[in-house]
């Protein structure tokens, strides 16, 4: 039994609620000598060291860390695959952008080969910055969802995603068409959905870029598969809710148009959300659907300031997206950094135990999976990082000054990124050790 039992000895730091229901000091789980007791690739322990090694077999390898953090592996809750290769494209906002820099290179993986090249990157990318589960969009090509899904088999991830479908508004070479887009889609999801630890999610690409029909086959589909997702983009910028608002006509705003066509719901996902109102909250909310703010992106493309105390007025579910290639960062540690910037700018502060959660277990419970992650209580998946306090001269300067676990949480969303991430482990296996 003991053979496949590991435990690892750390500070061990998690999640256990969202600060906004329980304050922040119940809200998480703090053991500064603590341990992760890991069996067959789920977490079966967790508790002070010196009250659990006694309770188990003296043969147990038992890996102890100095000097670190192990916390639950971040959850990314919106982040695009092919666009990995145009991070940082200089001058444009939002639909501009797409045109000039997106589709030319989402265009390139028609080729199965180019794709394969890429999510080998791409997931090694994730890794290194302590991303376990990403919610994930691929290109309007079937061959980057199958590039994208067999590295993340291979390597045993918790990952959901899914083929853009796009039938209009875009250049011919990327678009699908209504009926292509669903049966493609239902082949990807026959393939891959419920395979190992993957999940399938229906994407279209936002409102504009496809026919009405093309929305109802994306909701029919939904219907027709147990525990699909639905990802797609809302209310990023205000020349895009014009456009929508031109396009449908016939409906109430943004967030309406995919309201009308059964899109909402306990797995659906909209990325951005900056310029939602309050009707549009409490329709999230009462369909139990989530939104995933994606602060570098957001300043990137100069789209605007997400606004967490309207979600948590409204109880909106709350993930945090890097939106790779719109974001300038793969770490969720970075992101974090720009979301407490974005929460300065609007007069109001973003406390480091409610970023944790937003990583963590926020991120877990907008994607309905926080009965298997986002968490290191015994049971879940045992995906968690270890955080290196000396991974740069500065950081190891400034927590030596450290006073508490809030305070070092605090700096190291400021100062982390990779680096900080000295391993990642994905069901109980090591699967990036930072050289
Ligand atoms: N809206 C529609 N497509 C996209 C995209 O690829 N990135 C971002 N940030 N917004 C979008
Ligand atoms: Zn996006």
């Amino acid at each position: 039994m003991s053979a496949t039992r590991k435990a690892y000895r750390s500070a061990l730091l998690h999640s256990i609620a969202d600060p906004a229901d329980v304050g922040v000091e119940n809200s998480f789980e703090y053991f500064e000598d603590g341990l992760l007791v890991v069996d067959q690739g789920k977490i079966t322990a967790i508790g002070h060291a010196a009250e659990l090694l006694p309770t188990l077999p003296a043969d147990i390898e038992v890996v102890q860390y100095q000097n670190a953090l192990i916390t639950p592996g971040f959850i990314d809750t919106h982040i695009h695959f092919p666009q990995t290769g145009m991070i940082g494209s200089y001058g444009e906002q939002l639909l501009d952008w797409l045109n000039t820099y997106t589709f030319p290179c989402e265009k390139q993986f028609a080729d199965k080969a180019h794709a394969d090249k890429v999510a080998k990157i791409f997931v090694e990318e994730l890794l290194r910055n302590g991303t376990t589960t990403a919610l994930v969009f691929g290109s309007v090509h079937p061959e980057s969802v199958n590039a994208f899904f067999e590295e993340a088999e291979r390597l045993d991830l918790r990952m959901i995603a899914g083929k853009v479908m796009m039938d209009r508004n875009a250049p011919d070479y990327l678009t699908d068409t209504a009926e292509s887009g669903y049966a493609e889609s239902k082949a990807l999801i026959e393939r891959w959905h419920g395979k190992g630890r993957l999940h399938y999610a229906v994407t279209p690409r936002f409102a504009p870029t496809s026919t009405p029909e093309q929305l109802q086959l994306a909701g029919q589909l939904l219907g027709e598969h147990e525990g699909l997702y639905m990802h797609t983009h809302l209310s990023e910028n205000l020349k895009e809710i014009e456009w929508v608002k031109s396009l449908f006509p016939e409906q109430n705003g943004y967030l309406d148009v995919y309201d009308h066509f059964k899109l909402l719901g306990e797995r659906s996902v909209f990325a951005h959300g900056v310029h939602l109102c309050d009707a549009e909250c409490q329709r999230l909310a009462e369909t139990g659907s989530a939104v995933a703010f994606c602060p570098t992106s957001n300043l990137f493309l100069g789209s605007g300031l997400f606004n967490l105390p309207q979600a948590e007025q409204f109880k909106v579910k709350v993930g945090l997206g890097t939106d790779v290639g719109a974001g300038t960062s793969f770490s969720l540690l970075n992101t974090l950094n720009e979301a407490y910037k974005v929460m300065q700018l609007q007069g109001a502060r973003l406390h480091p135990f409610k970023s944790l959660y937003l990583a963590t277990l926020g991120g877990a419970r907008a994607l309905s999976l926080d009965d298997r992650i986002g968490s290191l209580k015994a049971g879940n998946d045992a995906d968690f990082v270890v955080l290196d306090y000396k991974a740069t001269p500065l950081l190891d300067y400034r927590l030596q000054q450290s006073n508490s676990i809030e305070e070092t949480l605090f700096v190291l969303t400021t100062l982390g990124d990779d680096r900080t991430i000295s391993q990642t482990f994905a069901a109980g296996v090591c699967v990036h050790q930072r050289g």
